[in-house]
């Protein structure tokens, strides 16, 4: 089916003009639509889900469809303008809120958010604090909203035990026979083991919230305006599953405030860059503080930890059963990725004491 083709099953009416492949992001493919509609230009974003990495897209647009719809009706109410703060998921003909083209993939349509840039990574930290207001603001609209009503369309994502397990069968069973390669940063992460877990063990016995998180909190998926750099709204609901706060902040943490990029082979200056720390901290905080329990305060920044070494977990097992589920540049490169995020967790023990003291400030 061509792209017009799929574009006629959507109830958005008016005339298909053209389209373009946007060509960033990591696992669906964007297009940007234009049509023309009562004499005026409109333009929509079609997106055809990763069939991969989402097994069940039916659930997964269900997941956004409830999420958005709630987050909209509290950004009116806090007389936000929502049609730049929240994605709308447009309805196909039949009232679902997607269409299977001939192959069997899925495809949704969103309302464009006109005038709007998305950046991969940044050193600004006016922006690293609009990227925490962001994620904050989606969050503080989400308190209330109960995560039981969500599917679990990735069982077990941040679930560190069953990461470390599968760590454990990946260096037993060493279909490679690589893991006489990295001895070291299999014995490195398997002494964070106590400690990345214990986050899971605090859940598991039910002390902590279970929240809506989005899971996929980096800077390329909050918009902002162009002209005027305000943070819009958050992308990519795919993963919005409930969760731990500590899971949404840990993984920004580990994305934005460290020095380098996440796959940098020049591990010596991987760190955590105090000032990006600071700034991400202060605008999500500036959004939740209120709302979070004690323990979830305090679990904040061992979220930070559990989430990098639980990431290294998943690039080194990756790596010992023949790099399958991480796309691979050069051969090696789920290596340095591992080596990369067990630096970052090293110098985030390192540094503990004054992270703490930072993110104390906005508590
Ligand atoms: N509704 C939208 N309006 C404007 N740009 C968008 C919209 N949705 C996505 N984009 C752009 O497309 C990119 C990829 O979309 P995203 O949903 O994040 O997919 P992926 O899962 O592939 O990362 C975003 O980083 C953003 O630049
Ligand atoms: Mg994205």
């Amino acid at each position: 089916m061509t792209i017009q083709e799929i574009c006629s099953l959507f109830d958005i009416g008016g005339q298909y003009i053209d389209c373009s492949e946007l060509g960033i992001g990591n696992i669906n493919s964007t297009y940007i639509i234009d049509f023309i509609r009562d004499g005026e230009q409109k333009q929509f974003c079609l997106q055809r889900i990763n069939k991969n990495a989402f097994k069940n897209p039916e659930q997964v647009m269900d997941n956004i469809v409830k999420v958005t719809n709630y987050v909209r009706e509290k950004t009116i109410q806090k007389g936000l303008p929502s049609k730049r703060f929240v994605l709308r998921a447009f309805n196909a003909l039949d009232g679902k809120p997607f269409v299977v083209d001939d192959n069997g993939d899925y495809w949704r349509c969103y309302r464009y958010i006109r005038n709007s840039v998305t950046y991969d990574s940044t050193n600004d930290l006016n922006i690293i604090e609009n990227v925490g207001k962001a994620f904050g603001r989606f969050q503080n609209c989400l308190d209330g909203f109960s995560a039981s009503e969500l599917y679990i369309t990735i069982p077990n994502f941040h679930n560190t035990i069953k990461r470390f397990e599968d760590f454990h069968k990946a260096i037993e069973e060493d279909p490679f026979d690589r893991a006489k390669k990295v001895k070291v940063e299999i014995e490195k992460l398997l002494s964070f083991e106590e400690r990345a877990t214990k986050l899971q063990r605090l859940c598991d016995s039910g002390d902590l919230p279970i929240r809506v998180t989005h899971n996929d909190t980096k800077c390329n998926n909050v918009s902002f305006d162009k002209d005027t750099n305000e943070a819009l709204a958050v992308l990519d609901l795919d993963t919005v599953m409930p969760g731990l706060i500590a899971h949404d902040y840990g993984d920004a943490i580990r994305f934005i405030a460290n020095a380098v990029v996440e796959d940098c082979p020049d591990i010596s200056k991987v760190k955590i860059d105090f000032n990006k720390y600071e700034a991400f901290t202060k605008g999500f905080l500036g959004e939740v503080n209120k709302s979070l329990t004690e323990l979830e305060k305090q679990t904040l920044n061992l979220g930070v930890f559990t989430i990098t070494v639980e990431l290294a977990t998943r690039f080194l097992a990756d790596y010992l059963n023949g790099d399958k589920y991480f796309k691979v540049k050069y051969p090696g490169h789920n290596v340095f990725r591992t080596k990369n995020q067990i630096a970052l967790a090293e110098d985030f023990i390192k540094q503990e004491e004054k992270l703490n003291e930072i993110l104390k400030k906005y508590l």
